[in-house]
């Protein structure tokens, strides 16, 4: 359905405001939830029909049916967010108070002219998402991440902490899902680079995927999941499930926060933990953001290889720096030296991606994790994004390149069966050297 499809003129909106008003009196809601939404919602628009046909000014045919399909969003659904919901190419729907509901197509944030009647409706809606994953928001808990039937991963923040009323983000899940070939078209990768990309995974490297907020690292993490092979037992771990493996073999595990006692609380430490005594051929972790750093590290560097995960870094450096901190953080009384030769020997590959400001998202940098030279990670970088301007458009232009260095993976992957042509790496201008 076409959003314009949905927006009522000023005439409608102020018909539907009666008519819902008169519906409210008349409907009994507690009844409602006994019976299927499809009875409810014959019901709802019977009633809405009858009350039609008393009003003094008559409505066109179109009129009556946008009108009844918003009160049934209202009263059975999410009201104004329903028509994103159902809308495939919608990919992040954010809602800062009653007034104002933004939407992210294509890369492109755009405002919506779409509101919720006020903040009561809003949290209204916030609190029937909510509660149905058993969880619920009010003063005592004002944060919360819920997820929607469809899969789409939800969280709310409201007043006092959230100074603009109720807030809502919503990350799509149903949106089609990105293969390697979309990478490709959206100029997030090149060819080579996915070739790279499935080599790498088949021939089980440990590799970082790094980038800020909303880059696409999930989605990446996901389509390089996509290549190991099916005979593989995958276990992934996730702090709100997102990924979608299409592999037979694959035990999804998602940690829990701790409920309103602060009791019952499973962390990503624990589960990464458990994970280690159930056989894993590869762990796929959807972000390490704390403590389970240090244990997934010391995984990789005992056996487990061809492990995948996601971290929050704007550069493959800074990435070490995070990972470093993470570890530090669980309280070992461990020398930083210690600590990077662990991380050091623990990964093989960093990609980072970033979103550019022509919305698109690419993959900036490949590097290479080689060891230590003296107190510093050392890394060197397989393919980078040379960027040479910005078009009339607003468009990045550049192009992704090798840098000619040739992997050490290379000759790794060449002994597992995975003979790369050496063509891949050979970038026009070959400067050799470790960053
Ligand atoms: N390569 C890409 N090109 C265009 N859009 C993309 C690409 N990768 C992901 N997206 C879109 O960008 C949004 C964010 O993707 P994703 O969830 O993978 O990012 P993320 O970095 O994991 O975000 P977060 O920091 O919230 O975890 C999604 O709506 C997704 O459909
Ligand atoms: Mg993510």
């Amino acid at each position: 359905m076409n959003l314009e499809d949905y927006i009522l003129s000023q005439d409608e909106e102020a018909h539907k405001q009666r008519l819902h008003n008169k519906l409210m009196d008349m409907l009994d809601l507690p009844m409602l939830q006994t019976v299927s939404s499809a009875q409810a919602s014959e019901q709802i628009e019977r009633l809405c029909l009858q009350l039609m046909q008393d009003s003094p000014t008559p409505l066109s045919l179109d009129s009556r049916q946008k009108i009844i399909r918003q009160i049934l969003d209202e009263v059975l659904g999410h009201g104004p967010l329903e028509p994103l919901l159902a809308d495939p190419t919608v990919a992040d729907i954010m809602v800062n108070g009653c007034n104002n509901i933004y939407i992210e197509r294509r890369g492109r944030i755009e405002k919506v002219p779409l509101t919720f009647r006020d903040d009561v409706h809003l949290m209204g809606t916030i609190e029937r998402i909510v509660s149905s994953v058993g969880r619920r928001i009010d003063e005592r808990s004002p944060m919360v991440d819920a997820r929607l039937k469809d899969g789409s991963r939800v969280n709310a923040i409201i007043p006092p902490l959230a100074l603009n009323g109720p807030t809502v983000s919503i990350r799509r899940f149903t949106v089609e899902k990105l293969a390697i070939d979309t990478l490709i078209d959206f100029g997030t990768i090149t060819p080579a680079v996915a070739e790279v990309m499935e080599a790498v995974v088949k021939g089980k490297l440990n590799i970082l995927i790094s980038g800020g907020t909303g880059t696409g690292k999930t989605t990446f993490l996901n389509i390089l999941s996509g290549f190991i092979p099916a005979n593989q037992r995958i276990i992934t771990i996730e702090d709100s499930a997102e990924l979608q493996l299409q592999q037979p073999h694959v035990v999804q595990l998602e940690s829990r926060p701790a409920n309103i006692e602060g009791k019952g609380e499973v962390s990503q430490r624990d589960l990464v933990k458990n994970t280690l005594r159930m056989r894993p051929d590869r762990i796929v972790i959807g972000e390490v953001r704390g403590a389970e750093a240090f244990d997934m590290l010391t995984a990789m560097n005992t056996g487990h290889e061809g492990s995948l995960t996601t971290i929050h870094a704007n550069t493959p450096r800074d990435a070490l720096g995070r990972l470093e901190n993470m570890v530090a953080m669980t309280g070992f009384d461990m020398p930083i030296k210690n600590i990077r030769a662990q991380v050091a020997s623990a990964l093989d590959l960093i990609i980072q991606l970033e979103r550019q400001e022509d919305g698109r998202r690419r993959l900036v940098s490949m590097q290479e994790v080689h060891g230590m030279e003296g107190e510093t990670i050392t890394m060197s970088e397989i393919f980078t994004f040379e960027r040479t301007g910005v078009d009339g458009e607003g468009n990045v232009l550049g192009r992704h390149r090798p840098t000619g260095v040739m992997p050490n993976f290379y000759d790794r992957l060449a002994r597992r069966g995975m003979v790369l042509p050496r063509s891949l790496f050979g970038g026009d201008d070959v400067h050799r050297g470790i960053l």
